[in-house]
Order: structure tokens, then C-alpha cells, then sequence
């Protein structure tokens, strides 16, 4: 009998810089969903990639004096390693500088310009580069600056490439409210009234300012941007539209989309309709997750917040890490990031709750019986509480693992680990072990603990994956002791099960000390990033700035620079660059070409004073006379002019 396909995937992450912890959750959470899956019987695809173009990673790889695929191709290694480390088992991973993406991509944008989807029109707008986005003026913070990394942002325009929304914004607005896509629900309405009730805007999809993208096949010098390149990752890497994979028809639609909340909108709203533009069917489920943040803010290597998943897996275990992370986060909200509340949680649950049920159930079988129990038995009222406990976890975990909850699927596991450890006190086997005719009594008890340890363990498998089979070996368990279909039922260990003493799970942590060690890590990572941010924002260059080659007072004089006014400014015709303004430059005025148009909008600059080369040799731009040029600084966020203060006089001379 074929299986059903089962299709998970995580977003593609930005190999702009190393992964951190923030990188793991979503991660270990599609990774658990996608072996909880298998155990099921599912026929799983688990998608996990890079999201490798844009002009973060061009000018980031320039900085370092490499190609960009140079640059991605070193962290994308960091990335495997990573998601070996921490035991991620994906089916398939994409890179969307993989030609057979690329392929798609170009099939995609231009099957969407022939439907007339997409059409070609001009940008602008605040522009952030560092975020790579443009921002209109209400969205900009309280400072005018990014909303979201709160650097200044510039003006800017260019040729663009739009996508339609307006066409899909009812179908949507259905999506999100009528059906399950959404998870939690509560999100939907948030973006129906952001975003979809003041009109879906047309979202831009193509750049020239920047190479390091997919061609457009169709109009040399654009680049498709962001979104079209990056969502179509999820059916490139099944095949759609190219002949690398050939299994689009099993897997699409994806059966579960996992993203964290800043990328939502994305996934709620412009990839359904890029895929209604395509005429195929809509994914099933949107899982959207908070952000795990370390002191109320978002963990970013910026601000130096990271936690190191590699020194935190070397200190504890990848199966307490990926535990620890699961069991904090609910879909939905923020999970506040603490040393505290982890080595609490690893201590609690994993070493005092799990660890010591298994170790001292073996244990005890070990001390009583020699390892192996006796076959008589003699049962108690108590022990049916204690199974139905054990046998309803199965059923609600089951219909949590439906729902994406992972971290209530967890709790259900707990509450039953917690169960069976007062089931040890309930029936105070070491009483049972001092008395000869007792042995029945005990061999049910230890044998009851075992098969339930069985149950729990099976069902913490697909979290922590590398401790459950040796949870296994120890309690004398065969792989098809594990299978699905027996979590449901009591008494799948053979009667006379041979335990085995093995080594502790996992040993307890000393508070004090971990927290001490591990905060000095992440002050150390915080001072770095602080006094990196500090040089930055006194304006310091943290790398050398290369001088041109010294020069005299008397060469500085030979440069006239004089004060003047802007009374008017155009565009230059058939040029995306260039400005034309008209001066006062108190000598009766002149025309002066500045390459300044994808920063500033003509009436940005009229009335305002200028510093004016008053005595450059006359040139023609674009068949455009120019007398002079204006002063501007070059900054990490475009050309910026120098103003100047409006107290002083046209025509002054600036020495
Ligand atoms: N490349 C885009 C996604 C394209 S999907 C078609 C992107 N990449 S990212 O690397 O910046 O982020 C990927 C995911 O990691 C996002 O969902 C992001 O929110 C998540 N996280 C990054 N830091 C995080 C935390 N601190 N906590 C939880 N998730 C975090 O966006």
C-alpha cells in the first residue's frame, strides 16, 4: 500500500552571517514534525535551504574581497553543520543558487508577465539598505529612519518590475478568515486589517541596482527581487517548472509552511497569490511561530545577543537544546531566551523527571530481579489510572502533532513522565523488593513502569533523537516495541524483558556555575557587538580609510567652492541617475548635472543650499550641459548631498 505524502518545509535562511540559536527553532520544530510524520507512516518531504541572492550578501561578500557564491558557499556550510549537529534529518535541501531553481524562477516571473501579472513600472520611495526594503513615510520610526533596524534610510527610484495583488485580495481575505490556513487564527485579522482592508498594494519584484540575482530573462539589467525568487523555493524544489525532481504531483500542496511572524505576511499573502496567478493549488497550513528573544528583543548576531547552539549543544546535549527550544516556544508568541529557565528545564524535566524515571525503573529491575523480570504478576486497582494516564497521552499528543503544537504535545509527555514517577511512590516498589511474596507485585509495577517508559520514549523520539534509543537499550526494547501502532495499547514488552543498566541521560547541571560561564559568554558577544555599533554610530570607519596622496594649501585653493541655491531640479530625460538643477549661485545662477536621482526626489532638494565647485571645467551628461558640480558624501546608505546651513549667504565662498 503506497504512503501519504506529507510535505514540511522551513523558510530558507539568509546565509548573510552565522546561525544561531533564533535559526534552530523553527528547524527542530519542521524537523520533529517531519519524523513525528514518518513514525506515522507518512511518506514525509522535509525542504530546508539558503535563500542566497540580494545585496546584503553582494556588498557583504565585496567587504570581504570574494564572490558573492564565495560567501554564501562558506556559510551554507556552517549551516549543514549546524543542522547535522543538532540531528536535523531533511529530505532535500535548496539553494537558490542551484540552476534548477534559478530555471524556475525565470519560467515563473515570465509566466506571470505573460498572463499581464506583472508589469513594468518605477519605484520610489525611503529605501533601507541594509534591510534592502523601501519604507513609505508612515511606516518609517519615530526618528525617520528603517522600522525595522532604525538606520537612516535615502531616497530612491528606479525601473521596476510590479506584481498585481489587487486580483487575489478577496480570495485571500477568504483564506485567512474562512479557513484553517492561518495557525493561530488570531493572526489572520491582524493582517487583514493591516494589509488587505486598506488595499493590497502591487509588490515589486525585480531591482537594477544590484547583480546578484536571477536574471529576468526578458529585459537585461533586472534582477528578480526577493520574494518571487525566495517563495518559489518551495515548489522549485519539487520539480515544478525544471527537470531536477520529478515529484510536484505527490507533494504539492505543501501540507505545513513554518515561519516565524516577521516573515507571515509573505507567506499569508503574497504566496497564495502567486500561486493563484499560477493557477495551482494553495499550500494547507501557514504555522506561524514568534521569535525566540533574549532580553525582550529579537536574538541577532548585531546585537551581539546570539546564543551559540554549537557551545550550548557541546555544554548540555543537541537533544536538551532542541527539548528546551521546543518546549518554551507556543505557536504564536515571543519565547524569551534565558540561561535561568533553560538549565531549570534540562534539570527538571529532562534530568529529575525523564532521566530519573528510566534510570531508576532499571535500576530497581536490575537490584530485584538480576535484570530480567519474572513472568508472575499480580495487578492493582492502582495501575489503571497510572495506563489510561500513559494511553491518553498517545491519543493527545496525536491530535497536538495535528495541530503544529508542539510545545502542548510536550507538556502532554511530561505530565505523564510525572505520572509515572508518583506511580513509584504510589506503589514504593522498594517496600514490594523486602518481601519475598511480593515478587508478583513487583514484577507488574516495574513491568508497568518499563512499557509506559516505552510509550514515552517512542513518543519523545521524533524531539529528542539521538536519547531515545538508548532509552531503548535499556529497557529491553526491540525497534517494533517502538512502532506507532503499538504506542496505543499496554503490554508490548515481552513478559520477561531483560533491562540493561546503561549511562545517565542526562546529568544534572550545577545552576550556579553553568549560568555564571554561560553569561560571560554572551556579555563577551554583547561587549563585541556593542563597541562595533558604538564606532559605527560616532560615524568611525572600523576598517583603515585609504588617503589620496597629500596635497599643499596652495593646490586646495585652486578649488572653488562657494555656497548656492537650488531653485529648481528635474530628471534627466532617459536616465535613472542623473538630475538637472538650476542654481543661484549669487553670479547670476547656472545649471549643474548631479548622478544623485535614485536618492533624492527633485522637490527634496528645491530651496535648499548646496556646496557648489564653482570653477570644474564645463561637461556635457547625457547631452546635458553642467557647470560645476554639487558636493556629496558617499555613506553605507547611498550618496548623501552636504547642505548648508540656511544662515549663510549665496555665493559665499567655503575655504
Ligand atoms: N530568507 C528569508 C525567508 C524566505 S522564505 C521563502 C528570511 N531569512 S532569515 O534567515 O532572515 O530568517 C529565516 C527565519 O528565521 C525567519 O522565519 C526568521 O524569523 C527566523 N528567525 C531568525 N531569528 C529568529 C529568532 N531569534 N527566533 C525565531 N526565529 C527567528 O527571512
Amino acid at each position: 500500500m503506497s504512503k501519504n505524502p506529507f510535505y514540511i518545509t522551513t523558510p530558507i535562511y539568509y546565509p548573510s552571517g552565522n546561525p544561531h540559536i533564533g535559526h534552530c527553532y523553527t528547524t527542530v520544530a519542521c524537523d520533529s514534525i517531519a519524523r513525528f510524520k514518518r513514525m506515522q507512516g507518512y511518506d514525509v518531504m522535509f525542504l530546508t535551504g539558503t535563500d542566497e541572492h540580494g545585496l546584503k550578501i553582494e556588498q557583504k561578500a565585496a567587504e570581504k574581497g570574494v564572490t558573492p557564491k564565495e560567501f554564501v558557499d562558506e556559510i551554507v556550510e556552517k549551516f549543514k553543520n549546524l543542522w547535522k549537529y543538532m540531528n536535523i534529518d531533511y529530505d532535500r535541501y535548496i539553494r537558490t543558487t542551484d540552476d534548477y531553481h534559478i530555471e524556475t524562477v525565470q519560467k515563473i516571473f515570465k509566466a506571470l508577465y505573460d498572463k499581464g501579472y506583472i508589469y513594468k513600472g518605477e519605484y520610489s520611495g525611503k529605501y533601507c539598505t541594509p534591510c534592502e526594503s523601501f519604507w513609505t513615510d508612515s511606516q518609517l520610526d519615530e526618528n525617520g529612519c528603517c522600522p525595522e533596524c532604525h538606520r537612516p534610510v535615502a531616497f530612491a527610484r528606479e525601473e521596476a518590475y510590479f506584481f498585481k495583488m489587487s486580483p487575489f485580495a478577496e480570495r485571500i481575505e477568504k483564506l485567512l478568515t474562512e479557513t484553517d490556513y492561518l495557525r493561530p487564527k488570531t493572526r489572520a485579522t491582524e493582517l487583514v486589517n493591516n494589509f488587505i482592508k486598506p488595499g493590497l498594494e502591487d509588490l515589486c519584484v525585480s531591482r537594477t541596482t544590484f547583480k546578484w540575482g536571477v536574471p529576468v530573462t526578458f529585459d537585461e539589467g533586472h534582477v528578480v527581487y526577493v520574494w518571487i525568487d525566495a517563495l518559489s523555493n518551495y515548489i522549485s524544489a519539487l520539480g515544478y517548472m525544471n527537470d531536477k525532481y520529478n515529484d510536484f504531483e505527490k507533494y504539492w500542496a505543501a501540507d505545513v509552511h513554518m515561519v516565524a511572524k516577521d516573515i507571515m505576511r509573505f507567506h499569508a499573502i503574497i504566496w497564495p497569490a502567486i500561486l493563484m496567478a499560477l493557477d495551482l493549488p494553495l499550500p494547507k497550513h501557514l504555522a506561524v511561530h514568534g521569535w525566540i528573544t533574549f532580553n525582550g528583543e529579537k536574538m541577532s548576531k548585531s546585537l551581539g545577543n546570539v546564543v551559540d547552539p554549537f557551545v550550548l549543544g557541546e555544554r548540555y546535549g543537541c537533544d536538551a537544546i532542541r527539548y528546551h527550544i521546543l518546549r518554551e516556544m507556543a505557536l504564536g508568541a515571543d519565547s524569551s531566551f534565558s540561561n535561568e529557565i533553560m538549565i531549570n528545564r534540562i534539570n527538571s524535566d529532562l534530568a529529575n523527571g525523564f532521566g530519573n524515571l528510566v534510570s531508576r525503573t532499571v535500576a530497581m529491575a536490575d537490584k530485584y530481579f538480576g535484570g530480567t523480570l519474572p513472568t508472575e504478576r499480580e495487578s492493582d486497582s492502582l495501575d489503571d489510572d497510572f495506563k489510561s494516564v500513559v494511553l491518553n497521552t498517545f491519543a493527545e499528543v496525536e491530535k497536538y502533532m495535528d495541530e503544529t503544537k508542539i510545545k502542548q504535545a510536550l507538556e502532554e509527555i511530561f505530565k505523564a513522565v510525572d505520572r509515572a514517577n508518583k506511580y513509584i511512590d504510589e506503589t514504593e516498589p522498594w517496600k514490594l523488593g523486602k518481601d519475598e511474596s511480593k515478587k508478583g507485585r513487583l514484577a507488574s509495577v516495574l513491568y508497568n513502569l518499563l512499557d509506559a517508559i516505552r510509550i514515552l520514549s517512542a513518543l519523545l523520539s521524533p524531539f529528542m533523537p539521538a536519547t531515545m534509543p538508548k532509552v531503548w537499550e535499556q529497557i529491553g526494547a526491540s525497534k517494533s516495541d517502538t512502532e506507532y501502532s503499538k504506542l496505543s495499547v499496554f503490554g508490548v514488552l515481552p513478559e520477561n524483558v531483560t533491562v540493561h543498566k546503561g549511562e545517565i541521560l542526562f546529568p544534572r547541571i550545577d545552576v550556579d556555575k553553568e549560568i555564571e560561564e554561560l553569561n560571560a559568554i554572551i556579555q563577551k558577544n554583547m561587549d563585541e557587538a556593542q563597541s562595533k555599533l558604538s564606532a559605527e554610530e560616532k560615524g568611525e570607519t572600523v576598517e583603515k580609510i585609504e588617503l589620496a596622496p597629500e596635497i599643499t594649501i596652495d593646490d586646495f585653493a585652486k578649488v572653488e567652492i562657494r555656497v548656492a541655491k537650488v531653485i529648481s531640479a528635474e530628471k534627466v530625460k532617459k536616465s535613472d541617475k542623473l538630475l538637472c538643477l538650476q542654481l543661484d549661485d549669487g553670479m547670476g545662477g547656472r545649471q549643474v548635472v548631479s548622478g544623485i536621482a535614485q536618492y533624492y526626489a527633485p522637490e527634496d532638494l528645491v530651496g535648499k543650499k548646496i556646496q557648489l565647485i564653482a570653477n570644474l571645467k564645463p561637461v556635457k551628461l547625457r547631452g546635458v550641459d553642467s557647470f560645476g558640480m554639487i558636493c556629496a558624501a558617499d555613506t553605507p546608505d547611498g550618496i548623501k548631498v552636504v547642505f548648508v546651513d540656511d544662515s549663510i549667504p549665496v555665493g559665499s565662498k567655503i575655504r
